[in-house]
């Protein structure tokens, strides 16, 4: 009998990788999930998933800033998936540094960890702002990259540093793309769990910041399946390379406000917020996904559309045990 594949992965505590963590698990790994170090011991949202899955977990305490830490997660993985990042736009504006150390020096202590190990394949996690505002829609892998705030320019630090190790070294990374993601576990830091969770919570007058830019959403089973399949993939196919993954929908924030409206069946009076609006240059006007080549390379597809994934996300919020996770009275950044 072989034993399970073993996937180590960083920022598992996190939204968009305990669903990761569900999704390996499903498709018959082992997990060995790092959740940041914190003084009250806490595993994030991997706390609540079923007992069944957390058979197959391995929780550590760790931070992808310190390279021990790093290599000790990585030691004896077939797979790393390297999703820990500081992620939220605007306290990228007020805590720069911590953006660099964590998505740069952090990646850089991944890379080297899979290097000094060997270890066979490495996701490593970018972003769609590192497009900056779409010159030319979809946005394909070939769009320039434009960083308009400090967290896409750590986050695109980070992405060069993954493309000049396999360049330099032969480092077998491939990087992931996703565009805006949504689903169960987000934080009220990104707008579609800020608009569920404040009616969730009671209120009609939402507080939003700009209305006019658009997204391309991706339901985050589909974006962790992504994730799979770049990870699980043969090499030829993905390695060294950069792939997006989005769903090339696209919609208007105040578009999307309206058909939260409609999935909650509620009528909403938006009120915009000053402290939530970005610096004029800074806030990213469109973005809209081309994934022709990581369907191409390994089949992947969104199952879910925007009206089905606000559903689901609509039902978690409405489970009062997962609203009082959530601080719906301020403006989470
Ligand atoms: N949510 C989206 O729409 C989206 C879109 C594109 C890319 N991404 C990328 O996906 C990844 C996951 O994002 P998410 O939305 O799940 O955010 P998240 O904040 O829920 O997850 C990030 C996790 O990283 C952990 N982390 C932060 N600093 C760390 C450190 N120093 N050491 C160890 N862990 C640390 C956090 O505790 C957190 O659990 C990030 O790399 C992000 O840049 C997210």
């Amino acid at each position: 009998m072989t034993s399970a594949p073993l996937a180590a992965v960083t920022g598992a505590e996190g939204f968009i990788g305990s669903h990761l963590t569900e999704a390996l698990v499903a498709s018959g790994h082992r997990v060995r999930a790092m959740a940041q170090y914190n003084s009250f011991s806490s595993y994030g949202w991997l706390e609540t998933l079923p007992q069944d899955v957390l058979d197959q977990v391995e929780i550590v305490l760790g931070d992808v800033r310190d390279p021990g830490s790093v290599r000790a997660l990585a030691e004896g993985a077939d797979a790393v998936y390297h999703l820990a990042a500081l992620i939220a736009i605007p306290y990228s504006y007020r805590a720069p540094h911590s953006y660099v150390d964590t998505n740069v020096t952090g990646t850089l202590n991944v890379l080297e960890a899979v290097r000094a190990l060997g270890t066979p394949r490495l996701v490593h996690t970018s972003t769609s702002e590192t497009y900056g505002t779409a010159q030319t829609v979809p946005i394909t892998e070939d769009h320039p990259v434009n960083t308009q705030s400090p967290y896409a320019a750590s986050k695109a630090g980070g992405d060069r540093l993954a493309d000049s190790y396999h360049t330099s070294f032969g480092t077998p990374v491939v990087t992931l793309r996703p565009f805006n993601t949504f689903g169960p576990r987000q934080s009220m830091r990104a707008v579609i769990p800020t608009v569920i969770g404040q009616v969730a919570a009671g209120q009609h007058t939402i507080t939003l910041g700009d209305l006019r830019p658009t997204r391309d959403f991706t339901y985050v089973t589909d974006t962790a399946a992504a994730f799979l399949a770049v990870g699980t993939a043969p090499a030829e196919a993905v390695v060294g390379r950069t792939l997006n993954a989005g769903t090339g929908g696209e919609i208007s924030i105040g578009d999307l406000v309206g058909l939260i409206g409609k999935v909650m069946d509620t009528d909403l009076d938006i009120r915009e917020d000053g402290q939530r609006i970005r610096p004029a240059d800074s806030e990213v006007m469109r973005l809209v996904a081309d994934s022709t080549r990581l369907h191409e390379a390994t089949g992947w597809a969104p199952v879910l559309d925007l009206e089905q994934g606000l559903a689901r996300t609509v039902e978690f919020f409405r489970d009062p045990a997962n609203l009082a996770r959530y601080k719906t009275g301020i403006y989470n950044i």
